[in-house]
């Protein structure tokens, strides 16, 4: 017997969201007769009325190759930490029972909920407070526990090495340190990997603190041997030893659930550089084109084989948990307060082999 299931996207988006919700809805409909009611902008659609209405198959018809999400998002919208204006000013407030009625209400069986740390922490909790729920692990920076990969890191590794790759060009052209800051908050796997792939000379991630002797010895190494350019990939949240990270905006500037945004990584490098190097420096910010645009099918086939295992656990009655990439299969993982603490293991081996052709990591 089919139950109705409710879909939700929370946190920042990526490529294959889509794709995942297609898997879920088609597999749950064919196989399973499950309807579905899809939860708009994340959380947010369970705490405000008129944001949940039916997902069918003709809804998620040609979504497969759409970046973004159909559904929205909301990176705020947390029913544990709800933002209300009390005397004039923002106040959290726990208003997780309103989530919970609202499953209720709308007459759920279970609760999809794809998402990054922040989505499936909630959805921990919920499950806690007696909510049936699923969780899909999504994020391009790769840094959630309980699964080898999720799915938008891909396509972000892909976008960043082909930014490595125009920027070499112009570098050459004109001579120039190109900085290239990428994203991936406190982890280094979106700088590590499309460095690697784009061949830059310098890569800073945040697992290594910097200094700035060894990337000016490096840049000095390469004039010498008469190449005038170079390519410095750093991550956003990279950071020199006994400095601290850049931040664009702190989390108490955004009321709801406030979230540290980091930024200008590589204007900080740029500034403890240019003194000392001859060379021009031009600093990119890649920003959210690096989440932007379709899916590679490495993602899509991620996101598509995690929205089918979804089906399984629902029909296991496998709820509180979520599906991870363990090996080659996918498999039901238990939800947990945080799933955020996965980095780059700089005893492991991308990062020996990164050094061992010459990579300046910065330290
Ligand atoms: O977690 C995904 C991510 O893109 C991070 O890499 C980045 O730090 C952050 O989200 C940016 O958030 P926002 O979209 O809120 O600017």
């Amino acid at each position: 017997m089919g139950m109705k299931l409710g879909i939700l996207t929370g946190g920042g988006d990526c490529p294959g969201l889509n794709a995942l919700i297609r898997a879920v809805v088609k597999r749950g409909t064919l196989e399973f007769g499950h309807t579905f009611v899809g939860i708009a902008d994340g959380y947010r659609g369970l705490m405000e009325p008129d944001l949940a209405s039916p997902l069918t198959r003709e809804d998620i018809r040609g979504i497969l190759p759409r970046g973004g999400t159909i559904l929205g998002t909301s990176n705020k919208a947390n029913p544990f930490q709800w933002a209300v204006k009390e005397d004039g000013r923002w106040v959290e407030r726990d208003l997780s029972d309103v989530a919970v009625a609202r499953v209720k209400e709308l007459g759920l069986g279970g609760l999809v909920a794809i998402g990054g740390d922040g989505t499936l922490s909630i959805a921990y909790r919920l499950s806690q407070k007696g909510v049936k729920v699923v969780g899909c692990p999504k994020t391009i920076d790769n840094d959630l526990t309980g699964t080898d990969q999720t799915f938008g890191f891909d396509t972000a590794r892909a976008i960043c090495t082909d930014a490595v790759d125009k920027l070499h060009t112009t570098a050459e052209s004109h001579e120039r340190v190109m900085v290239l800051e990428v994203m991936g908050r406190n982890a280094g796997f979106l700088a590590l990997e499309s460095g690697m792939a784009g061949g830059a000379d310098v890569i800073l991630i945040p697992e290594v603190p910097y200094r700035v002797e060894p990337i000016l010895e490096k840049l000095k190494r390469r004039q010498d041997r008469k190449r005038s350019f170079s390519i410095i990939v750093v991550s956003e949240g990279a950071y020199p030893a006994g400095g601290s990270v850049s931040v664009a905006s702190k989390a108490e500037d955004t009321p709801g659930r406030g979230v540290v945004r980091l930024g200008g990584a590589g204007k900080q490098l740029a500034d403890a550089l240019s003194a000392r190097v001859e060379a021009e420096i031009r600093v990119t910010v890649l920003g959210h084109l690096q989440r932007g645009g379709g899916p590679t099918a490495a993602d899509r086939l991620l996101a598509t084989r995690f929205g089918a295992k979804v089906m399984d656990l629902v029909r296991d009655g496998q709820w509180g948990h979520m599906v991870g990439l363990q090996g080659r299969e996918i498999v039901p993982v238990a939800l947990q307060a945080s799933t955020k603490d996965r980095k780059v293991d700089v005893g492991g081996d991308l990062v020996r082999f990164a050094r061992s052709i010459g990579t300046c990591l910065g330290d």
